[in-house]
C-alpha cells in the first residue's frame, strides 16, 4: 500500500529501538534510508545488516546536539542519493533525575539533544527537502503530561511539540511537519520506568507495551500520501495510556 520507492528518508537516532524500526519499514517500502546516530560503529553494523550491498542505507555519525553534524549529515544525504524526501528525528536521551538534582549541565545536554538537535535537523533540511516532502518529529507522551523525574526530557519534548506546529505553518504548502507521541514501547529506554512502576501495564487499555514497528507504522504513515492533508498534527502511539490515567 505505501511504496517508498526512489525516495530518501534521513533518520536521525536510526540505532535505537524505534530508529530501527523506522529504518527496516522504510527500507521495505523501497526508501534509501541515511541513517544517523551518535554511535557510529552501531549505526554502521545496523546498516550492514540491513543493507548488505550497501545501496540503499548509509549510515553516518551525528550527535545531535551540535547544528555542524545536521549540516553535514544533510549535506551527504543529497551528495549520495540526490534528495530527501522525509526527514524523522527520533534521537532522544531519556535520563531519569528529580529536578531538585539535576546539574545546569544535564538540563542543557537534554535540551541539546532531545529539543535543539529538533531544530537543527529540520533546519539542515529545509532548502534540501522535496516538493511534498515531509517531517516526523517523535515526541512523547511526557511532552503532553509531563513526567515524573524527567522534566527536562519533558519540556525538550513539549518544545518538540510546539515547534512540529509552528514548522508546519512556515513550511506549508511545500513540507508537511508532524509529531508522533509514543507511551511506553518495548526497548531499553522504558525498562527502568516499568521496574519502579509495573502498575503502568495494567493501567494501560491495550494491557501492553507497544512495539517500536506499531510507532514505526504511523511514522510511515505520515511520510506517505496517505497523510497528504495531513499537518501541524501529533499522533498518539500509546495503547490508550494517554486517556486513561
Ligand atoms: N521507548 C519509548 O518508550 C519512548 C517513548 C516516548 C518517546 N520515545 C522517543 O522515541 C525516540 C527513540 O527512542 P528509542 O526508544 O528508540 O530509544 P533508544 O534509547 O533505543 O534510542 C535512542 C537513540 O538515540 C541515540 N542518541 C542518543 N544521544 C544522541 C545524540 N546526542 N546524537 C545522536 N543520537 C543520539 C542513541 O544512540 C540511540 O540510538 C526518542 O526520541 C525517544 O525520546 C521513546
Amino acid at each position: 500500500m505505501i511504496d517508498f520507492s526512489g525516495k530518501v528518508l534521513l533518520l536521525t537516532g536510526a540505532n535505537g529501538a524505534i530508529g530501527r524500526a523506522i529504518a527496516r519499514l522504510f527500507h521495505r517500502y523501497g526508501a534509501a534510508c541515511v541513517l544517523s546516530d551518535l554511535d557510529e560503529e552501531g549505526m554502521e553494523s545496523f546498516a550492514r545488516e540491513l543493507d548488505p550491498g550497501g545501496v540503499r542505507a548509509l549510515a553516518l555519525r551525528q550527535d545531535a546536539a551540535q547544528a555542524g553534524d545536521a549540516e553535514r549529515v544533510i549535506e551527504a544525504t543529497v551528495t549520495r542519493f540526490g534528495r530527501v524526501d522525509a526527514l524523522v528525528t527520533a534521537a532522544g536521551l531519556y535520563r531519569e533525575r528529580l529536578v531538585s538534582e539535576m546539574s545546569e549541565a544535564e538540563w542543557r545536554q537534554s535540551i541539546a539533544i532531545n529539543l535543539d538537535g529538533v531544530f537543527h535537523s529540520c533546519r539542515a533540511a529545509i532548502p534540501y527537502l522535496s516538493e511534498d516532502g515531509a517531517i516526523v518529529n517523535i515526541a512523547s507522551m511526557a511532552g503532553h503530561r509531563g513526567s515524573y523525574a524527567h522534566a527536562h526530557y519533558a519540556a525538550a519534548k513539549g518544545g518538540t511539540l510546539s515547534l512540529t506546529r509552528s514548522l508546519a505553518l512556515e513550511l506549508a504548502p511545500r513540507i508537511r511537519v508532524n509529531a508522533v507521541s509514543p507511551g511506553l514501547i518495548e526497548g531499553p529506554m522504558v525498562q527502568p520506568l516499568i521496574a519502579r512502576k509495573p502498575e503502568l501495564i495494567p493501567n494501560t487499555p491495550m494491557r501492553r507495551l507497544g512495539t517500536a514497528d506499531e510507532v514505526a507504522g504511523v511514522v510511515a504513515f505520515l511520510c506517505s500520501d496517505l497523510a497528504r492533508f495531513v499537518t501541524g498534527e501529533t499522533i498518539h502511539v500509546n495503547g490508550g495510556l494517554h486517556i486513561a490515567s
